[in-house]
């Protein structure tokens, strides 16, 4: 039995290891929308709407809400300046059921103090939340008037195993490609389609997460997190060849995930007859490169005369280490031990360590392609 039952559950909590503790450079990724999220904000308020209806917020795959706790600070400050100090507000967290809850609600109600929490500074505002999967509808119909989500998205609803990466984008068997491109297109839709269910008519949905550049004639593709992945990659498949894992678990040591294109988030959008008949609009898609804080960092104390390259291997690895070690945990055969599961693991985590300190800083992508998907529901 796993420690935590699901392969894409990020942390499991804990004093000084909550989402937030670990994974705050995350924020980077959230506050490239907020401007346009706060344009919205106020366009969607300033629209007559129902003097005893709250203004809904909702915010999927919400870890434990410190990476969203100042752009919902802003978005309430945002309708509290438009609709006064009485306009309810109702904001509500979704994550999978195995999520560290517990950290959210110590957030939220500031046993947790930072980032401060928004319910500390306004009244009328609700907070709820819910662990089902955003594969299903998680709210009511026509509840909610902004949906959100940062990071999360290019989780899919199930792996689509391969044999020869980690991360199947880079799997060279083309049916292995393909269904794991189809899986992706799906899970949009379907992830697209509960939430257009709960989406008020004129209500907005903005979900940003990990994006791709498909190849053009001049640039090779690139997906978000490129090196990581790669050299998380070659350590897998090292432990396959030094015959420490089995080829089973070679192949489910697979993360159920896809980074996509503009162009792989917009044609099962267009393709798509019953989100059109649903009311889904789309408004934009953009795709961002966002600096890597550990390559800027890096830089920033090379001026100074200090060259930290095991300093970047070092962070790096830890900052992946969060979001994929159930993958491989859970990938290990359950006829192993407890000790040797944790301990394939740290040799796992060391040797894709090993490998992006083989990587001159310089040489490594200085930027995260990251894609957001702007929607309305008519
Ligand atoms: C990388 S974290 C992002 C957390 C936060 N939104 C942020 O901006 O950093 C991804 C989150 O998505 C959640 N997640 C992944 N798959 C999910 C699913 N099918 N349903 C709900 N949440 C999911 C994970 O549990 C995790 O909390």
């Amino acid at each position: 039995m796993s420690r935590w039952s699901s392969y894409n559950v990020m942390n499991p909590g804990g004093q000084g290891t909550s989402y937030g503790d670990v994974q705050m450079r995350n924020k980077a990724f959230c506050d490239n929308s907020k401007d346009q999220i706060l344009k919205i904000v106020e366009n969607l308020v300033t629209k007559p709407h129902l003097e005893n209806e709250p203004f809904t917020i909702a915010d999927y795959g919400a870890a434990d809400g410190s990476i969203s706790m100042e752009l919902m600070t802003d978005i309430i400050s945002t309708v509290r300046s438009k609709c006064g100090k009485n306009k309810e507000i109702h904001v509500m967290y979704e994550d999978l059921p195995q999520n560290d809850f517990n950290s959210l609600f110590k957030r939220i109600h500031g046993i947790i103090p930072n980032p401060r929490s928004y319910l500390l500074d306004h009244e009328n505002v609700y907070v709820t939340s819910t662990g089902t999967n955003f594969y299903k509808q998680c709210f009511p119909s026509n509840s909610v008037d902004l949906a959100l989500s940062f990071t999360a998205t290019h989780w899919l609803s199930k792996p689509v195993y391969v044999y020869d990466h980690v991360y199947a984008y880079f799997t060279q068997n083309k049916d292995e490609y393909n269904a794991m491109a189809k899986q992706a297109a799906d899970d949009w839709v379907l992830f697209l389609k509960n939430r257009t269910k709960e989406l008020k008519p004129g209500g907005w949905g903005v979900f940003a997460a990990a994006g791709s550049k498909d190849a053009t004639p001049e640039e090779p593709a690139c997906v978000a997190f490129h090196d990581q992945l790669i050299a998380m990659g070659t350590s897998w498949k090292d432990l396959f060849d030094q015959g420490i894992i089995t080829k089973a678990e070679l192949q489910r040591g697979t993360i159920a995930a896809c980074s996509r294109s503009p162009r792989e988030l917009e044609e099962p959008i267009r393709d798509s007859v019953e989100l059109k008949t649903m009311g889904l609009k789309l408004h934009e898609i953009r795709l961002d490169a966002i600096p890597c804080s550990f390559v800027s960092e890096w830089r920033q104390k090379l001026e100074q005369g200090i060259d930290d390259r095991e300093g970047v291997a070092r962070g790096i690895t830890k900052y992946f280490k969060t979001p994929t070690y159930n993958t491989f945990y859970t990938a290990l055969s359950s006829d192993r031990s407890e000790e040797q599961k944790l301990q394939i693991c740290e040799l796992f985590y060391k040797g894709m360590e090993e490998r992006l300190l083989s990587k001159h800083p310089e040489d490594l992508t200085p930027y995260y392609y990251y894609a957001s998907t702007y929607v309305q529901k008519e």
